[in-house]
Order: C-alpha cells, then structure tokens, then sequence
C-alpha cells in the first residue's frame, strides 16, 4: 500500500477522519507493542516529578518536565495515579497515560516507522509542502483494575488545533492502534465534519514565556457542539488520520484489555509555528522540528 486513494482524501476532506486498516503488518505492530511495554517498564519514580496529563485537564500548567519533553523520552501519569500523598495507587507501568514527546527522535522502532515510506507518500498525498513531526508519545488506556474499579483515562471532546496551533491551520494526527481498540476499551470516536463548523475557539499558550506556564486562551466563543460522535472501532495495525480541527474524544476504558497507541503529529513548515505554542524545540527555542522529507 502507498499512500491514501482519491476515495479516502475525500472521506477525509469530508469527515475529518479515516481508519486506513493494516497499515502495520502483524509483525510491526507486534514490535512496536513490545517496545512501549518495555518503555513503560524502565520508568523511574526516584527523579520524576510525578506529572499527570489530561487533555483539556489544567493539571499539567506550569510543570516544566511536561513542557520540556519536545525531544524527550518523559512520562505522563494518569490523573488517579498518585494519591494525595503522592504514593502510587496502582502498580507503576499502569498508572502510566503516555510517553512523549519525543519518541520519533530518542527511540530507534519509533523513529523508524515514524518516519516509513508509507507515512511520506500519505503526507504528500495530504498535500503538505513542509511536514515536520512536531511530537509523538505512546498512548496507555489501561484496563479496568482487579476491583473492576475504571480508571480516569477518557479523553474529552477537543480538537488537536488547540494545542498545536498554526497559522494557517495544518497539524494532522497519524494515530496508530498497537491493539485492537473496540467501543468497550475506549477506541477514538468523533463528529464527522466538525473540522469545517466549529470553530478552534482556543488555543493553548504560555504565559509570559513560561514564566506562568501555560493557559488556554479563548480566540473566540465557543460554538455548542451539534451532532453524534461515530464511534471508529479498529484491529491492532489500523492508522486513523485525524484532522486538526475536528472535534474527536475517547471514552474510558471499561473492558479488562488494554488500549495501547502510537500517534504522532505532522505540521506544515510553510505555516507560522509561534513562540506562543507550548511545544517548542529546546535546542533552539523554536520551531525547527524534524522534517519529514
Ligand atoms: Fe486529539
């Protein structure tokens, strides 16, 4: 397979999402799933200032391991991770959230497909000038616990636009299923054509050059959200491309089986990346991120 054909870059135009199906071959997948477990296996409580992450959650403002991660191997915990005394609630590898934001530069397996063929010919099928992957993490929806107690893993409904924001508007999702993602363990769902009516109402910013850490600014009023999510169930292997400005979500993990992802983030180099944006790259406080080809 090579690339996307003129029936998926139209479901996408029109959409805002598609499910490419076996994008990975049993065997890369396979690879890749085995790489995030080990990833998970050596993180190390002694020195890490125990960030949670939730998207459109204001717990992570202001921690500068969070945005200090744009070429790093760093972790995420869950928001129930820790109790009020800061002890693990759970076991470490799964109070994990993700693992980013900069796999596609520090690890070999994810570097590699990252940066395949088959990504490239999808980017210039999208029509991008310029790609460059501005961040990538391992994403953990683990499993309801022994209790059947669920865990805080939904993601709320946003648009990725919010936090990776360009002028014009080009990030685009690459969002890789490492298992099979079903209604029950929380697969991604989301309003087909929102990128076109609603409106990026906010973005996330820092404040005062980090002084202040980071805030959402609000750009414009929020529009009330009209529509039904469609639910987009996929095998292990499955890349689903999600468009910057379409409003997307995910639901808790209510099953005994772990939802484990690998998603990146592709931005055109001809639009403007501003200071503003949270992400940076450290080594030059700017906007030079990886191209892609
Ligand atoms: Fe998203």
């Amino acid at each position: 397979m090579t690339g996307l054909t003129q029936a998926q870059l139209d479901t996408f135009d029109t959409e805002g999402m598609i499910c490419v199906e076996n994008f990975l071959s049993p065997q890369q997948t396979e690879r890749l799933l085995e790489q995030s477990k080990q990833l998970l296996a050596q993180c190390d409580l002694s020195n890490h200032p125990k960030t949670t992450f939730k998207t459109s959650d204001e717990d992570h403002i202001g921690d500068r391991y969070f945005y200090e991660s744009a070429d790093k191997i760093s972790y995420f915990f869950d928001t129930d991770a820790f109790d009020k005394d800061g002890n693990l609630t759970i076991e470490l590898p799964k109070s994990i959230n993700k693992i980013g934001h900069g796999l596609h530069i520090k690890d070999p397996l994810f570097k590699e497909v990252t940066f395949d063929n088959k990504v490239k010919d999808i980017a210039h099928d999208l029509k991008f000038t310029e790609p460059q992957v501005l961040q990538s993490m391992c994403i953990f929806k683990q499993p309801v616990d022994a209790k059947s107690t669920e865990r805080d893993n939904a993601v709320p409904p946003h648009n990725d636009a919010t936090f990776l924001y360009t002028s014009p508007q080009t990030a685009v999702g690459f969002w890789i299923a490492l298992e099979d993602c079903t209604e029950e363990n929380g697969c991604l769902s989301y309003i087909p054509g929102t990128h076109k009516t609603y409106p990026v109402s906010k973005r996330f910013v820092r404040k005062d050059g980090l002084k202040s850490g980071c805030t959402f600014e609000q750009l414009q009023k929020d529009k009330p959200v009209e529509g039904e999510y469609k639910m987009v169930p996929c095998k292990a292997g499955s890349l689903i491309l999600i468009h910057n400005s379409v409003l997307h979500k995910s639901e808790k993990n209510r099953s005994n089986k772990s939802r484990y992802a690998y998603a990146f983030h592709v931005i055109d180099g001809v639009a403007e990346y501003d200071e503003r944006n949270w992400l940076q790259v450290p080594y030059d406080g700017g906007s030079n991120f990886s191209r892609l080809f």
